[in-house]
């Protein structure tokens, strides 16, 4: 595991761009995983920026966002769907048949995982999976459980996670309860790993996810077992984990 730090949340956005940024135009085909959340949206929003000054292309790119709510159609203003539209795919090139989410309406949220993760191995496989960091260590809304699932599933999200999500809706009653979301073993099967995480609020969660015991009850802890995960934190973010593995120089 790698860590990167910069001063502050734009230059971790800076900086996660940048190496979107490498990846893309390495190989211009290359599957993104990407994440919601209010952490990547910097990151997002210079992605945008290089596409719309001619340095970026994102054409051929095919992705896969991690989750989606359960209940909410792709129309819902709080969908992940809708998420992803207003900060990315309305503004840059990708064509909308190659971008891909599950349907948090799906008749049988059982059979919709099945397909999304029989689609992603279709396209090859993730090559680079952007991660934010929930509070309890989730990532993805694989939430702290007694074991890691495998692959794409249905998900009750825990009280806290509700609580933490309940900023973006009218009240707390309004937040779904359930999602669908890719598992702890989808995530390790891509070829390289960038979670970003910035303020204060995640330094300790997240120093205990990367020097701490690997265990479904902290899920980011599985991304130690990753032999290509970058952790990309601000200094509040990485005030306590840089104590104990030095920053990277990249
Ligand atoms: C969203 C997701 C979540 C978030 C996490 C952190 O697709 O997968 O795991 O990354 O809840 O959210 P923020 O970035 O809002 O702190």
């Amino acid at each position: 595991m790698k860590l990167i730090v910069a001063p502050d949340y734009a230059g971790i956005c800076e900086k996660a761009a940048n190496i979107f940024a490498d990846e893309i135009r390495r190989n211009p085909a290359c599957v993104l995983g990407l994440a919601t959340g209010s952490t990547p949206v910097g990151l997002y929003q210079q992605l945008i920026r290089r596409y719309q000054d001619g340095t970026l292309d994102l054409s051929h790119v095919q992705t896969f966002n991690l989750d989606e709510y359960c209940g909410l159609a792709g129309d819902h203003p709080q969908s992940y769907r809708w998420f992803m539209q207003k900060n990315l795919f309305d503004h840059v090139n990708i064509p909308p048949q190659q971008t891909h989410i599950p349907s948090g309406i799906a008749d049988d949220p059982e059979e919709e995982c099945r397909r999304y993760d029989a689609l992603i191995e279709s396209c090859g496989g993730i090559d680079i999976q952007l991660l934010g960091i929930g509070h309890n260590g989730h990532i993805g809304f694989n939430e702290p459980d007694d074991h890691f699932p495998v692959g794409s599933h249905l998900t009750r999200l825990t009280d806290s996670t509700i609580q933490a999500n309940s900023r973006f809706f009218a009240s707390e009653d309004e937040v779904p309860t359930h999602a669908i979301t890719m598992g702890a073993g989808s995530i390790l099967k891509a070829k390289k790993i960038l979670l970003m995480a910035s303020g204060q609020g995640k330094a300790e969660i997240l120093c205990r996810s990367m020097t701490g015991p690997v265990t479904p009850a902290v899920p980011a802890s599985v991304l130690q077992l990753h032999r290509d995960a970058v952790i990309l934190a601000d200094e509040a973010a990485a005030s306590l984990l840089c104590r104990i593995i030095p920053p990277s120089e990249e």
